[in-house]
């Protein structure tokens, strides 16, 4: 492990919990790969510009000399894709909002998934290119999502999932953090992902 990308979102410093377990999971990752470098990107303090005309047809364009007229357009996609494809493993940490990711986080999204950057298509389909790489989520949520009734309103374990293996990251493990805003979960909800995030074994 050489390098490993840790996304944060969490716009709420010391009270996020989705933050104090990912500094868990960093220290624990320290321990397991002390030589590994850290690269960490704060989306909540870094504001990701959302897709616009120029950005879309800087990345997409298949004319070089557009290509290289665009290419300041182009330079946070590709600052991040590469930041992406440099990486050996992913860690996003981030809330549940509105029972998906926070825009900032899609934001980073829509900047590094990318035809012939992070994905391809093939006769036989799409075959993601940022190979060789693991990814672990952490992330918080005020309700309980993984069992009962709230389950299929969870549209962001899933939707990682989903796009980090578009991409072609598909060894990918998730550690919750449930029940923020129930208080007899809340107490604990932290403790327990931390127990988790310590014993992890890569
Ligand atoms: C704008 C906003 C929307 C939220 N939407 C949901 C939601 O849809 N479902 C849920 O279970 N919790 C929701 N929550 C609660 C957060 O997921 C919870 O507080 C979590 O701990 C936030 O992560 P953080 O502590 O890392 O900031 C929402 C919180 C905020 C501020």
């Amino acid at each position: 492990m050489n390098r490993i990308l840790m996304i944060e979102v969490s716009p709420r410093g010391q009270d996020s919990a989705s933050r104090a377990v990912a500094g868990t999971l960093a220290t624990r990752l320290a321990s397991l790969c002390p030589s590994a470098q850290f690269v960490r990107r704060d989306l909540a303090s870094e504001r990701l510009p959302h897709l616009d005309d120029v950005t879309l047809r800087a990345i997409s364009t298949k004319d070089p000399a557009e290509a290289i007229r665009l290419k300041e357009a182009a330079y946070q996609s590709d600052r991040l894709t590469d930041e992406l494809l440099a990486s050996d493993l992913l860690v996003i940490a981030t809330p549940m909002w509105n029972f998906g990711i926070p825009s900032a986080l899609k934001a980073w999204i829509d900047l590094v998934v990318r035809p012939g950057r992070t994905f391809h298509y093939t006769d036989g389909g799409v075959v993601g290119l940022a190979k060789n790489k693991k990814a672990i989520l952490v992330l918080a949520s005020g309700g309980v999502f993984t069992e009962g009734p709230w389950r299929p309103w969870d549209f962001v374990e899933p939707y990682l999932r989903q796009i980090l293996g578009f991409s072609g990251i598909e060894d990918v493990r998730c550690v919750r953090v449930e029940g923020m805003n129930i208080p007899d979960l809340a107490a604990g909800a932290v403790e327990k992902a931390n127990k988790i995030v310590e014993s992890l074994i890569l």
